[in-house]
C-alpha cells in the first residue's frame, strides 16, 4: 500500500467540496469533472434526498425533475423501500448462496409473471439495463441457433453501453470508437414496411425464416421521446410472429408506469417475446434489472439442466436487491402510481404546450406522455456559438447543446429545479420526475421554466458565462 491517505466511511461526511472534486479528478474521471463543471454541477453536494427533493449542503432544496434519468420512479429514499431493505438486513437474512434457491428471487419472478400478460413467465435478474439486453440477446440466439444469429434494431435506439448493447444502439455517439458486433441490421423506427422488407430479404430461399433471431425495440423511444405511428407495434408483432423472429421490447426506461402504463407496449395491447426492464424496478435503491420471457422461448433455450446455467451472473438474485424490487412493485400498485403518472402527465403536457405557444421563438417542440416530457429548444444561440467558442476555448462538447445547457444551468442555480439534457438530442430538456411528485411541485417546475425563458437569451447567456468564472 502506498503512503496515500486511507479514507474511511466517516471521511465522506468530512470531505470538503474541493477535496471531493480533486479526488474525482485524480481517481475517477477528469473529463467528467470538467463537463459537470460547465453546468456548475461539480460543486453541488447533496447532503440528503427525500421524495422529489435533493437537499444540498448549503440548505437549498432542489426539485428533482430528472428523477435520476428514470431510476427514481418512487422518488428518493421511499420509506417503504428503506424499510424493506432494513428488514432483510436487520433479520440477517441470507444475502447470497449460489448453492441454494432464493425465496426472494422466486417471489419476485412469480410477481413479474403475474404482472405481465400472456405467457411471459420466466425471469432472469441482473444488475443493469445493458446486462438485461445482453441476456435477452443471448436467449434469442440460443433459442434460434447460430444460423439465425442476426439482430435487428432501429435508428432511434439506445439499449446500453456494453459491446452488444452498443452495437444495437444507433444513438450511441461513441460507436465509431469500437468494433461493433457483426450481423446487426438497422431499420427506420416506426416503419413496419422496412422491417418486413428486411425480414424478406434475409430469408434464404424466399421462405419465412430469416437468418435473424430478434428485433429489439422500445415501444416509445425514451431517449429522444419519440412515438411510433399508431398500429406500428401491432404490425411489428404480426411480422415477428410470421417470420418467427423474437420481439424484444426494451422497457428499461419507460416501464413501470413512467408513460402512464405499467408497460408502454400496452399502448397497442401486444405481447413481446422478451421484455427487458430496470430503473424504477429497483425502487431507487437497488441496482436490479432483468428480463421476462415467454415460457416456450425460455424452455427451448435453457430448459434442460445442462443448459440451465448457460447464462448467469454472480450478483443475480441477491436477497436485498430482490426484496427491494418486490416492494417497489407493491408501492407502484398500492399507491396507484401508474394512473397518477397518466393524470399528472396530461396536466404537465398541457402546461408545457402552453409554454411552447408563449415562447415560439425559444421552444421548437414539446412532446411526451405520462411523466416523461421533453422540451426541445430552438438553437437560438447558434449565431453566438463561434463567439462563445473564442471566449471559452475547448468547451465544444457543451456547445453542441448550448441552449439546453444554459436553460438547464439556470433552472438549477436560480430556480432550484434539476432536469437533464436528452443526451443524444440537441437541446432537449427532459422532465422525468418521480411518479410520486405532486401537482404543485410540477407547477413549481413549469413556473421556473417560464421564468427562465422570459429572461431572454442575452441575459441567460451572460449569467451562464459569468458562472463559468465564479
Ligand atoms: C431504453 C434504455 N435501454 C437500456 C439502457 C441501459 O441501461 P443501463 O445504463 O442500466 O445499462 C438505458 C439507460 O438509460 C435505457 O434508457
Amino acid at each position: 500500500m502506498s503512503e496515500r491517505h486511507w479514507y474511511t466511511l466517516d471521511d465522506v461526511e468530512r470531505l470538503s467540496i474541493e477535496e471531493k472534486i480533486r479526488l474525482t479528478k485524480e481517481y475517477v474521471n477528469p473529463g467528467m469533472v470538467k463537463l459537470f463543471g460547465l453546468l456548475g454541477f461539480d460543486k453541488a453536494w447533496a447532503s440528503s434526498a427525500e421524495g422529489a427533493y435533493i437537499i444540498l449542503s448549503d440548505g437549498r432544496r432542489i426539485l428533482d425533475m430528472s428523477g435520476g434519468n428514470g431510476v427514481l420512479g418512487l422518488g428518493h429514499n421511499h420509506p417503504q423501500i428503506l424499510a424493506a431493505r432494513a428488514k432483510v438486513a436487520n433479520e440477517k437474512r441470507l444475502e447470497i448462496c449460489k448453492a441454494f434457491l432464493s425465496p426472494y428471487m422466486a417471489i419476485l419472478a412469480a410477481n413479474m409473471a403475474n404482472l405481465l400478460p400472456g405467457d411471459l413467465e420466466y425471469s432472469f435478474f441482473c444488475n443493469s439495463g445493458a446486462e438485461a439486453i445482453e441476456g435477452a440477446l443471448k436467449l434469442a440466439e440460443k433459442h434460434h441457433g447460430l444460423e439465425r444469429a442476426g439482430i435487428v434494431y432501429t435508428d432511434h435506439s439506445f439499449h446500453g453501453k456494453t459491446h452488444a448493447a452498443m452495437s444495437i444502439s444507433s444513438l450511441d455517439d461513441s460507436r465509431e470508437n469500437f468494433q461493433l458486433l457483426e450481423r446487426c441490421y438497422q431499420v427506420p423506427y416506426g416503419d413496419a414496411d422496412a422491417l418486413e422488407d428486411l425480414f424478406r430479404k434475409r430469408s434464404v430461399g424466399g421462405g419465412s425464416r430469416p437468418d435473424l433471431c430478434a428485433f429489439v425495440l422500445e415501444a416509445i423511444h425514451g431517449t429522444r421521446i419519440i412515438f411510433p405511428p399508431q398500429g406500428y407495434l401491432r404490425r411489428v408483432r404480426e411480422l415477428c410472429t410470421q417470420y418467427d423472429v423474437l420481439l424484444i421490447l426494451d422497457e428499461i426506461y419507460i416501464g413501470f408506469g413512467r408513460t402512464g402504463y405499467w408497460f408502454a407496449f400496452e399502448l397497442e395491447g401486444i405481447i413481446p417475446d422478451i421484455v427487458c426492464y430496470a430503473k424504477t424496478f429497483g425502487g431507487g435503491k437497488a441496482t436490479i434489472a432483468g428480463y421476462t420471457t415467454r415460457a416456450p422461448v425460455f424452455l427451448k433455450a435453457y430448459g434442460k439442466p445442462e443448459d440451465s446455467m448457460i447464462h448467469s451472473s454472480t450478483y443475480s438474485g441477491m436477497s436485498e436487491e430482490c426484496a427491494t424490487a418486490i416492494e417497489a412493485l407493491n408501492i407502484i400498485k398500492d399507491e396507484g402510481l401508474v394512473d397518477r403518472a397518466r393524470d399528472l402527465g396530461e396536466y404537465l403536457g398541457q402546461r408545457l404546450v402552453a409554454l411552447k405557444n408563449k415562447y415560439p421563438n425559444c421552444i421548437n417542440d414539446v412532446r411526451g406522455r405520462g411523466l416523461l416530457w421533453g422540451v426541445e429548444l430552438r438553437p437560438a444561440l447558434e449565431q453566438l456559438e463561434p463567439l462563445i467558442n473564442r471566449i471559452l476555448p475547448g468547451k465544444s462538447p457543451i456547445l453542441a447543446t448550448l441552449a439546453g445547457a444554459i436553460v438547464l444551468s439556470e433552472l438549477f442555480h436560480n430556480y432550484n429545479v434539476l432536469a437533464y439534457l436528452g443526451f443524444t438530442r440537441r437541446n432537449l430538456i427532459v422532465f422525468s420526475p418521480p411518479l410520486i411528485i405532486s401537482k404543485s411541485e410540477l407547477e413549481q417546475a413549469i413556473e421556473a421554466l417560464d421564468a427562465v425563458l422570459s429572461s431572454g437569451w442575452l441575459s441567460l447567456g451572460r449569467s451562464f458565462i459569468a458562472r463559468q468564472f465564479s
